[in-house]
Order: structure tokens, then sequence, then C-alpha cells
């Protein structure tokens, strides 16, 4: 058995002995539709978000500690429109200092909101940030160095939606809560008495944190919604830590439309999508023909961890339960043609770069886990082209406007990684052509065996005191130092 195989054994050995249970429940409960804040219709005031200390019941009967932003447990859905400029105002009050990273947006350096721009404890951040990229589901979430991983499980994560003037009269379900419904999937760990508990060790630095509850928008899952006969919308964020998601449809395979960074040219058909912390997809669900359906996740398949089997006893486990109620909803039909996407042009990189990705540059993980109190600090255990994070060194200059191949490879497991200010278009994953329901806009590439490529360019600025980020999605990775930074000018 080698080092990684075995911490993964003693570790789950551990979990189970130590009562670890799961709260799946046979009876869904109902969906929570996370309020939205829509902006599209234009914004008088600053847009305030503030991060609380609070606490939430996710449905164990008990509260657990939670943060939140404007609510008890995560953010508000924001929408927003390409065009506008989000005057928001970020007030710190978790008892420590943070940041609110804007994931997907296409955004200068400065207000995109990465470790350098931290919020200290009682204080505001007030960024200007502008929508100039196209309909796409982005999300924000905290990027504190070294305590993304703590920060963002206990709740600091929320969804912004932009819309274009091409989404906001397209063809497609876009009632929020009727027949268009964000979900943000996460997997928790709760203990004996139904708290929510985040623990680091040597196994949890190695594999991310893997939790053996799934939740859906802060509720245990299975879920349940009534929807009205017709299209259904879903709007999906994998919002884990460090879990690939299998979803899959009960009736039928899954109709994707939509990636990280906005509509497929068409939408696609698939059995399944496998999608790893930090990516969104959006799905079309026909509920003319069946009566009910559901969101099913599955922990079998790659990158399914070693704690598959908690979910329930289960590999597959439902996310959300759609009941068709005899109401008329969108009577639309499954569009073909939903953007224009050419085909990405390699040939147009003036520069190729390589990345490879370190799991142990000799730090002693499990001394680590100890010493720092369920944060990464400044660790350094995991590295990029042999360098772990260095808050005061630049790592990569780029030139704007450029267009580039960025080559990531690893050098063991599964990992999701994601570039800062930019969409970029997945030219290879693992070796192999990206499935096709990937082969759109995105910010997010899984990298296992062989490498990966992408073809990216960056539009904005990012100076050396507000430089952009790359880095491994999975977020003790992340914190551990598999990450780097680079600037734009
Ligand atoms: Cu979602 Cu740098 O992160
Ligand atoms: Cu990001
Ligand atoms: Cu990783």
């Amino acid at each position: 058995m080698d080092r990684r195989a075995f911490l993964r054994t003693t570790c789950a050995g551990m979990l189970l002995a130590g009562g670890g249970m799961a709260w799946a429940q046979s009876t869904p409960r109902p969906l929570p539709i996370i309020p939205v804040t829509d902006l599209t219709g234009g914004i008088e005031d600053r847009v305030s978000l503030a991060l609380n200390l609070s606490s939430h019941d996710f449905g164990t009967g008990v509260a657990s500690q939670t943060f939140g932003i404007n609510h008890d447990y995560l953010g508000p859905v924001l929408r927003a429109k390409q065009g506008q400029t989000l005057p928001f105002d970020v007030t710190n009050n978790i008892g420590d200092t943070s940041t609110i990273h804007w994931h997907g947006l296409h955004i200068p350096g400065e207000v995109d909101g990465g470790p350098h721009q931290e919020v200290k404890n009682g204080s505001v951040w007030s960024p200007d940030v502008p929508i100039v990229q196209h309909a796409s589901m982005n999300w924000f979430h905290s990027h504190m160095h070294g305590k993304t991983a703590q920060q963002t499980y206990k709740g600091l994560a929320g969804v912004l939606l932009v819309e274009d003037d091409a989404s906001l009269s397209s063809d497609l379900p876009k009632t929020y809560g009727v027949d268009d419904f964000t979900l943000i999937l996460q997997d928790k760990m709760f203990d004996g008495s139904g708290k929510m508990e985040y623990e680091l060790s040597a196994a949890v630095f190695e594999d991310g944190f893997e939790g053996n509850t799934l939740v859906v928008n802060g509720a245990i899952a299975p879920v349940a919604q009534t929807v009205p006969t017709g299209l259904i919308r879903l709007r999906i964020l994998n919002a884990c830590n460090a879990r690939f998601l299998s979803l899959s449809m009960e009736t039928g395979p899954v109709t994707v439309i939509a990636s990280d960074g906005g509509f497929l040219s068409a939408s696609v058909e698939a059995e399944s999508i496998l999608m790893s912390p930090g990516e969104r997809y959006e799905i079309l669900v026909d509920m003319n023909s069946v009566e009910t359906n559901a969101l099913n996740v599955s922990l079998d398949g790659e990158g399914g961890g070693f704690l598959a089997n908690l979910f329930g006893g289960n590999k597959t486990t439902t996310a959300l339960s759609l009941n068709r109620s005899a109401a008329k909803g969108f009577d639309g039909a499954i569009p073909t043609q939903l953007a224009n996407l050419e085909p990405p042009q390699p040939a147009d990189a003036a520069v190729t770069r390589s990345f490879q990705l370190e799991m142990d540059v000799g730090a002693d993980l499990a001394a680590l886990a100890l010493a720092w109190d369920n944060y990464c600090g400044d660790a350094g255990a995991m590295a990029i082209n042999g360098q772990p994070m260095k808050m005061d060194g630049i790592d990569d200059e780029v030139r704007k406007g450029d267009t580039e191949i960025w080559r990531i490879s690893v050098d063991d497991q599964l990992h999701p990684f994601h570039i800062h200010g930019c969409s970029f278009r997945i030219l290879s994953q693992n070796g192999g052509p990206p499935p096709a329901y990937a082969a759109g806009w995105k910010d997010m590439v899984h990298v296992e065996e062989g490498w990966s490529e992408v073809l990216v360019r960056f539009d904005y600025e990012a100076t050396k005191d507000a430089p952009y980020m790359y880095h491994c999605h999975i977020l003790e990775h992340e914190d551990c130092g598999m990450m780097g930074q680079f600037t734009v000018t």
C-alpha cells in the first residue's frame, strides 16, 4: 500500500469509528429558494454584502455555527446584466480577516477580490465591479490565503448570474424560483449531534475535505420542488471544497446548455456530467412527458473519493426531486442553437506555459494540521512548478491581449485547475478532447493523467499589487500552496 492509499484507509476507518454519520433522510425537504437580488432592471444604491458570523440548521434539528452573506448561511443570488457596474459594499463581521473573490468574472486584478484584497474584521471593501462578459453563471467566495477552505466551507459563498440582451430575450425558462432554479451543491460533515464540523488532518490535506452528507442550498438532500409542466432550467454550482460530483437524471440524459463562462453553441446530451469543485453547468429538464424526475449525484465516478459509501450507504443519492403540477409553465422546446462559438484557434497562441501541480514538497502534513488550528496558513506544503504560493512573489507575467496555451500537468490524483480574470477554452483534458459539455467557455479544467491544455487570453490588467491567481480548486490544496500568481500588463 502506498502512502496515500494508507492515509485514505486510516482516515476512513477513523471517521467510521469516530461516529461520523450521514444525515441523509428518506422524506425530501422543500428546496430552499435562495433569495435573489435582481439588479438587471437598474442599480440605485450600493449593493451591500454583509459577511456575518451566524448559525444555521441544515436539517439535523440543531444549529451549526456558520458564516453567511446577508443570510445565515451562504449569500444571495445576485442577478446582473452585461454593461452594468456593480457598486459593492462588502462588510466583514465574521471576527476574522476575509476576502470575497468574484469567480468567473473578467475584471481587473484590483477588484478581483483575491488574497491581496483583504477585508479586515469590522471594515468595508467597496469595489466597483464592471460586468463586461456575456451571460454566464459565476460565483463569489472567500479567498483568504490559508483560510479559503475553512471560510468557504462555513458559508462564505454565493452565486452571481450575469445576463445579457440575448439571454434576457432568449427562448429559455427564466422565471426565478418557478422554472429557473439555482442549486448550490455541497458536501458537509455532521457529527453525531448534528453539528457541522470541519477538521483538518494530514489525510484531509491530501484529499481535501470531504463530507458525509450532501447539502443543496443549505438543506440536507434530498430536497423536492413542485414545478409546472414544461421545461425547467437548473443552474448548478459545485461548491464542495474537494468533491467531484457526477450528475445524472433519473429519467433520460442530462441536457446541458451552458458551462462556467456561458452558453454552449448547442445543447448537449450526456449520460452524466462530472463536476469538479468550482464548476458550473446549466441544464434543462423536460417536464412535459414525465410526472416526476430527479437530479442524482453519484460519487462512484472518477474522483469519487474514499468516502463514497458514506452518503447514506449509497453510491448514488438524489439531490433534487421534481414533481410536476398541472400548471402550465414554459412551453418552448429545447433550443438547438444557443450561441455563436467558434472552435478554439491554438495557432493564435503567442506563448505556451507549463504548470506542474505538486502534492508533496516535503512538509510534514500531520504536524501542520495540528499546528495551524484548521487552516493552512503559509504552510507551503504543496506547490506549482516547485514553488508553493508566496504572497510576495510573482510567478508569471502575461502580456495583455496575448493568446496563450497553458499546459497543466499533475504528479498525482485528479485536480481541478482554475484561472482568474478570464474564460478559456479547453484544448485537451487528460490527453484527450474534453467532453462536449465542457467544450465551451470554461474557467475550470480537470487535470489527471497526462496533461490538460487550455487556450486563454487576458484582456484586463492585474498589477503586482493586485495579481491574478491560478490554482487547484480543491480548497485545501489551494490553501496548502498549490497556487501561483501572475500579472497582466
Ligand atoms: Cu473560485 Cu481563485 O477561486
Ligand atoms: Cu476565481
Ligand atoms: Cu489539487
